[in-house]
């Protein structure tokens, strides 16, 4: 059942995607099947030939997957969603359906670690050039651009530095140059932002994060117009085959059913917690998160996103401070992940970001002494506890 986009959010993320087997299931079913049977010879012809709806082979077509793509398409307010195996796997379905060999990409400094290495180490390999700019400068954007770009990547907030830049403004640059942008949304999710209703061209996400939201599956999704990911997209992903389980499928489409309540949680929290580590006086200055006043792209981020995540970030002096933080914590895992349930903590330089060449990391304001915060669905008062007793272990 199809959901009209007259609702709410929470009754979309409820109510999109639904489809009954014909059993009376009540929660939705799980299709773990490799391939699907034809009443004849003549019927697989024609459905191979796309003469007749149905599915083939779950690389391409599967009933659970399509369920957890149509409730995102529905969230993210998209004509269709193509799922895939992560969100590595979204991003590089992506630059790799939309462009080839002599053709330019133009990316911001600050995005997640593999989408760094992946644009930096592996498109020039295929003739891809790849120019990389300052996140939030409009202007280092359309200075990048020569007459082979076809498209511009940006992840806002950026990870872990929190950099933003204005999709509205971005977009137009991009449509007055014939290029299309594509933006990473995992930090917000549809709840927070919806890009392509600021204009841009494609959404990714990593939906290993807050949409599954407790640690438990890989998977991945870009979002954007029916014509565009049918003609471009789904091809690359038929043919070359990064797709997402049914398994996994299933338990992303039961996250996404309470991703918006979960979300505003999220954000609760975030909004205390970084008031609260702001008002320490060890950490004056030293607390990133768009939603306090101190943030340089305050404004944007109250323009721009419906509330401001929970996603903070501290800077502390030196590694070794960071890594004694980090130790220090009790409540909180040491983990690579974001958008869990429970509060997780990583020091991005040396682990998510680790493996970019130094001056990249440099250039995209990763310091070494920045710790990522993704804080949790606990009590706010029991995080800032944890985080207060660890600093108050820091030495002097
Ligand atoms: C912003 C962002 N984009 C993409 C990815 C990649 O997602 P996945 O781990 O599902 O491949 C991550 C993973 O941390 C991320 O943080």
């Amino acid at each position: 059942m199809s959901q009209p986009s007259r609702h709410g959010p929470q009754t979309i993320a409820l109510h999109a995607g639904r489809h009954a087997s014909g059993e009376r299931e009540n929660s939705l079913a799980m299709f773990l099947t490799s391939s699907y049977t034809f009443d004849s010879a003549q019927q697989a012809k024609a459905v191979f030939a796309d003469e007749e709806k149905g599915n083939v082979y779950s690389r391409f077509t599967n009933p659970t997957v399509a369920a957890f793509e149509e409730k995102l398409a529905a969230m993210e307010g998209g004509e269709k969603a193509l799922a895939v195996a992560s969100g590595m796997a979204a991003i590089t379905t992506t630059f790799l359906s939309l462009l080839s060999a002599g053709d330019h990409l133009v990316l911001s400094r600050s995005v997640f670690g593999s989408t760094s290495n992946l644009a930096s180490g592996i498109l020039p390999r295929f003739g891809i050039q790849v120019s990389k700019v300052p996140l939030s400068d409009l202007s280092a954007w359309e200075q990048a651009i020569t007459p082979a770009t076809r498209l511009f990547f940006a992840e806002t907030p950026a990870n872990p530095t929190l950099e933003m830049v204005d999709l509205t403004a971005l977009a137009e640059i991009a449509h007055r140059h014939g290029i299309l942008l594509v933006v990473d949304n995992v930090f917000c999710t549809p709840v927070l932002q919806q890009p392509l209703a600021l204009g841009c061209d494609l959404v990714i996400h990593s939906a290993t994060k807050y949409m599954d939201g407790q640690g438990r599956v890989l998977g991945g999704a870009v979002v954007g117009k029916e014509k565009l990911i049918m003609d471009k997209l789904f091809p690359f992903l038929r043919n070359t085959g990064p797709s997402l389980s049914p398994f996994n499928a299933w338990v992303l489409f039961k996250g996404l059913e309470t991703l918006p309540l979960r979300m505003e949680r999220h954000c609760d929290n975030g909004e205390k917690v970084a008031a609260y580590l702001a008002s320490l006086p060890a950490l004056t200055g030293k607390v990133h998160y768009p939603g306090l006043a101190s943030h340089p792209q305050h404004d944007l981020a109250r323009q721009q996103m419906r509330r401001f995540g929970g996603i903070l970030c501290l800077e502390l002096d030196t590694p070794a401070r960071a890594h004694a933080f980090i130790n220090a914590l009790s409540l909180a895992t040491i983990t690579a992940n974001l958008g869990d349930s429970r509060t997780l903590v990583t020091h991005p330089a040396t682990t998510t970001h680790g493996k970019m060449a130094p001056q990249d990391r440099a250039s995209a304001g990763i310091s070494d002494g920045l710790v990522r915060l993704s804080i949790g669905l606990e009590d706010a008062d029991d995080i800032c506890q944890d985080i207060r007793q660890a600093v108050e272990q820091l030495p002097s």
